[in-house]
């Protein structure tokens, strides 16, 4: 169920189907029409991540982040990724999104090889089908919550008046509308991290990508967070890849993948499986 307003008689297109332009300036979505988002896993795989191997060199020094990681992630599905500082969860989320390429290996998202894309269109197909939560909110200072919501999607193209009401719905979805007109620093770190997850909603993402979401929030704050992205799991069908020390993760979670040294040593059943 997406967020976005959407024309009904327009015809769901093949999930190779070019999308159409976004900003048509008629007031119709800039989005194609999609089938419903299963409220349970489906068999799908949104990103399926084969061998992938990714090494950084620093001067002489070379360190294997990655050393061979193969994983899908299901529709539907909440996964979460747990290991020890340094074991390479960061370097995983940032190649399997495409914010970083793998060294060796691929990634597909939604069946799309990242890898055989230009810059210019994966720029394009991030924008448009991923979403991203940071540990550090990463919300512009200068801008009010809402203008914060609906920058993604005047990225896209979409004029403001076809944004704003994207974006307020987005925001009560994660109840944080009221906030709506607050600059950053106005917001506690609790509902600077709803705005930032209104945020990654606002495109209806195909999965939304969280690095350590709850890493700056107290304890209960956090519980709360992984209650809302469970919530958005449940009730929306949002696909998520969650990143975390928070070991409250494994009840809201259908998969846990436990990482040490660059590799997934173990594959846990969670609470929501
Ligand atoms: N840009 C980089 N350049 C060099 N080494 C890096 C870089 N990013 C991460 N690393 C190294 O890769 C390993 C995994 O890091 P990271 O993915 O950030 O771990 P985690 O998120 O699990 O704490 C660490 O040894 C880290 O020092
Ligand atoms: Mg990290």
């Amino acid at each position: 169920m997406g967020l976005l307003r959407r024309s009904p008689q327009a015809p769901a297109p093949g999930r190779d189907a070019p999308a159409p332009a976004p900003g048509n300036g008629h007031g119709q979505s800039a989005k194609p029409v999609r089938a419903p988002k299963p409220r349970k896993p489906t068999e799908e795989q949104v990103v399926q991540a084969q061998d992938v191997r990714k090494r950084y060199r620093t001067g002489e020094v070379e360190v294997e982040a990655l050393r061979g990681v193969t994983f899908g992630v299901r529709r539907g599905e909440l996964l979460a990724i747990m290991g020890p500082s340094g074991c390479g969860k960061t370097t995983l989320l940032n190649c399997i999104s495409g914010l970083d390429d793998v060294s060796t290996g691929s990634v597909r998202i939604e069946g799309r090889d990242l890898a055989q894309l230009s810059d210019d269109d994966r720029t394009r197909f991030r924008a448009e089908r991923l979403g991203f939560v940071f540990q550090s909110f990463n919300l512009l200072p200068v801008l009010s919550a809402l203008e914060n919501v609906m920058l993604p999607l005047l990225v896209l193209g979409n004029t403001e008046n076809e944004a704003r009401p994207v974006a307020l719905a987005s925001m009560d979805a994660v109840g944080i509308a009221h906030r709506a007109q607050h600059k950053p620093k106005e917001l506690s770190g609790g509902e600077q991290q709803r705005c930032a997850i209104a945020r990654s909603l606002v495109n209806d993402p195909a999965i939304i990508f969280a690095d350590e979401p709850t890493g700056n929030l107290d304890t209960g704050t956090g519980g709360q967070i992984l209650h809302l992205l469970q919530q958005l799991n449940k009730e929306r069908g949002v696909t998520f890849v969650v990143v975390t020390h928070d070991a409250k993760v494994t009840d809201v979670a259908h998969r846990v993948l436990r990482m040490d040294s660059g590799l997934i040593v173990k594959v846990e059943e969670g609470g929501a499986a």
